[in-house]
């Protein structure tokens, strides 16, 4: 791993700023990146962005939009504006909405990283077949993919148990970002499909989002290191 390209993104998921800084503080920015998502966005909106960027972090904004191409196309453009690294689109959004992402970001000063997610890592065969997705999850992601590489996006989420034949069928240059990732021994709390950082780094994924088991451990700082030690092992 090169320090100066960290490849872990720590999830911040707090409800207030104060929380947020005091979380973020605890982290190097040469050792990891942040996740800004709903909860915090919504709470504090765009300042909360700036204030993390000020202190040198880059941004992946986990804003998932999911809506008619127009509107995700503006929403995009105004999330590039901010001058995050990473904004996310759901692929199940469709071709359409994708290029369209990927074509309002094209044309913006600042242009962030796009990718799209398949099929959340909280999510299993049962739950997929109850919301009437027939096909396997295996052939819905790859499905999913394919579609977001075709409109254009840089890269996908999806779980790294999914890496390795994403990985052959997108080549080397589709960025692949995991959630879902749980050091051996840790609580895997609401996600299903979850790998340990080796695994994941073993099997192609270039991103591991990690909330959790860095956020909620005794010395956040030093789980951080603990996993990048382990991956530098392996
Ligand atoms: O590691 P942990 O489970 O705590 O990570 C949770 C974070 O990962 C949350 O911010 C959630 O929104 C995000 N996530 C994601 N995509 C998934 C699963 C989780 O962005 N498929």
């Amino acid at each position: 791993m090169s320090m100066s390209s960290p490849n872990i993104i720590i999830a911040i998921d707090k409800s207030n700023q104060s929380d947020a800084v005091k979380l973020a503080a605890m982290f190097d920015p040469k050792l990891c990146r942040l996740k800004i998502g709903l909860e915090l966005f919504t709470a504090e909106g765009p300042a909360i962005l700036e204030v993390l960027q000020k202190r040198g972090f880059e941004i992946f904004l986990d804003l998932k939009f999911h809506d008619i191409p127009t509107t995700v196309a503006r929403a995009c453009t105004v999330a590039a504006d901010m001058g995050v690294w990473m904004i996310n689109v759901h692929a199940l959004g469709g071709l359409e909405m994708m290029s369209a992402a990927r074509e309002a970001i094209t044309k913006t000063s600042h242009r962030p990283l796009l990718v799209a997610v398949t099929i959340l890592t909280s999510h299993n065969q049962k739950n997929l077949s109850a919301a009437g997705i027939t096909m396997s999850m295996e052939e819905c992601v790859i499905q999913y993919a394919q579609n977001a590489q075709q409109a254009g996006c840089d890269g996908i989420v999806c779980s790294a148990l999914e890496a390795g034949k994403l990985r052959k069928k997108l080549g080397d240059d589709f960025i692949l970002v995991t959630p879902g990732i749980r050091p051996d021994g840790s609580k895997p709390n609401d996600q299903k499909r979850v790998v340990s950082p080796v695994a994941a780094i073993t099997s192609g994924a270039n991103y591991l989002v990690i909330g959790r088991p860095v956020t909620d451990a005794d010395d956040p700082a030093q789980a951080l290191l603990n996993i990048h030690e382990s991956i530098k092992k392996a």
